[in-house]
């Protein structure tokens, strides 16, 4: 039978490495994107026109449309990516994010049970260490208790409670994969590892003065969002539906991030002060930012409860998957994402630079 893929957030970071992923593997991929008059498709843009991969619109808070789209496509497999993902937002529009993020979940659900597609669609939902929050216990594994610690958190834990009431009381093969944080260089610009990498290559190329972050001693477990989507797969090809920790193993801090990121973009950071006065200080690079603070701390990125130890252990899915953690390591994620940055950054101030000199030569009547 072929294998036919439904993902909801395929214009995401994990939507889009996911959809090739499971093209290279012969699947026929279907997608689904919300109507919008603004493109958000940056991230799919080169799967589009293939012949395999299809677009459909539809939205988690619009059941109906979901009823249609997988009536329609009658998937084998549905992988439940899209989210209002950002935990800090959750705190802005904690409604919008528990009707996405929990009940989005239960919709999706219940559009396979309409289509009458329980026994024969396997459904893959992106939970997350969020979960663990205000951690009980370091690292954290499969059975180490919930404490959410945000409104995203809150709606995720809905979402990984009801896909397992629905393995429990229907026997659907529906499972969540606990992410811990995975980046790239499609990763959103709002995320920590995304605006260092970027702000380090604008820094490096002369476009930014500064950075300003939150908690520069906030804990991760950050991984290559690559090597993640390969895991989202494997857990639906297990032989029974089971939840499992996708993690690298390995902890790192916001600050160690910033200090490898901005070493990578050339410039060498030593890190001054506590809490709000911390500082991060530029000790070797381009001559003319040594001596200058080009990291500060602002109140504004702080959280008003926020996750600082997540460290992931991820033994069952090497044990029960096959699946290596250790593919892509720390210092090669910040490299790939810095080479991406500075590539990107470079692109984009030479655009400028034409269209400062057109505007010069339009103003001096050189080009009319
Ligand atoms: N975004 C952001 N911006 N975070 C900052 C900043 C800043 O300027 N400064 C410090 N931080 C700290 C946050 O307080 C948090 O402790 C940590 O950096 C990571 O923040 P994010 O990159 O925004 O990710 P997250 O861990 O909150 O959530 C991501 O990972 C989860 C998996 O654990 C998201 O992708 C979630 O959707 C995902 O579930």
């Amino acid at each position: 039978m072929s294998k036919v893929a439904l993902i909801t957030g395929v214009t995401g970071q994990d939507g889009s490495y996911l959809s090739e992923f499971l093209l290279s593997k012969g699947y026929e991929v279907h997608g689904i994107i919300r109507r919008s008059s603004v493109d958000f498709r940056e991230c799919i843009a080169h799967l589009e026109g293939q012949p395999n991969f299809h677009l459909h619109f539809g939205d988690l808070g619009d059941s109906m449309s979901l009823v249609k789209v997988v009536g329609k496509v009658k998937p084998t497999e549905i992988y439940n990516l899209a989210a209002q993902s950002h935990v800090q937002v959750s705190f802005d529009s904690p409604e919008f994010t528990a009707d996405v993020d929990a009940t989005g979940v239960l919709r999706v659900l219940e559009a396979v049970r309409a289509c009458g597609l329980e026994k024969t669609c396997r459904i893959y939902q992106a939970s997350t260490s969020e979960l663990y929050g205000k951690v009980e216990e370091v690292p954290q594994n499969e059975n180490t208790p919930f404490h959410p610690y945000s409104p995203y958190a809150v709606a995720k834990l809905y979402g990984f409670w009801i896909v397992k009431e629905y393995r429990e009381a229907y026997n659907m093969f529906c499972c969540s994969g606990i992410l811990f944080n995975h980046e790239s260089e499609r990763r959103g610009e709002t995320f920590v590892t995304r605006k260092i990498t970027l702000a380090a290559a604008r820094i490096a190329q002369g476009l930014q003065d500064k950075l300003y972050l939150g908690n520069l001693s906030s804990l991760r477990d950050w991984g290559y969002a690559k090597d993640y989507v390969e895991c989202m797969w494997l857990i639906l090809q297990n032989d029974k539906p089971e939840d499992f920790v996708i993690a690298t193993g390995v902890q790192h801090s916001v600050r160690e991030f910033a200090y490898y990121a901005f070493k990578h973009a050339g410039i060498e950071l030593k890190f001054e002060g506590e809490g709000m006065n911390e500082k991060g200080i530029c000790v070797a690079g381009p001559e003319n930012l040594i001596g200058k603070t080009l990291v500060e701390v602002s109140e504004d990125f702080y959280r008003p409860t926020d996750v600082v130890n997540l460290w992931g252990d991820p033994t069952k899915a090497k044990a029960k998957l096959g699946w290596n953690p250790s593919k892509t390591s720390f210092e090669e994620l910040v490299k790939i994402m810095v080479d991406s940055d500075m590539a990107k950054v470079a692109a984009e101030g030479a655009a400028q630079k034409v269209r400062m000199n057109l505007a010069e030569y339009l103003e001096k009547g050189i080009v009319k």
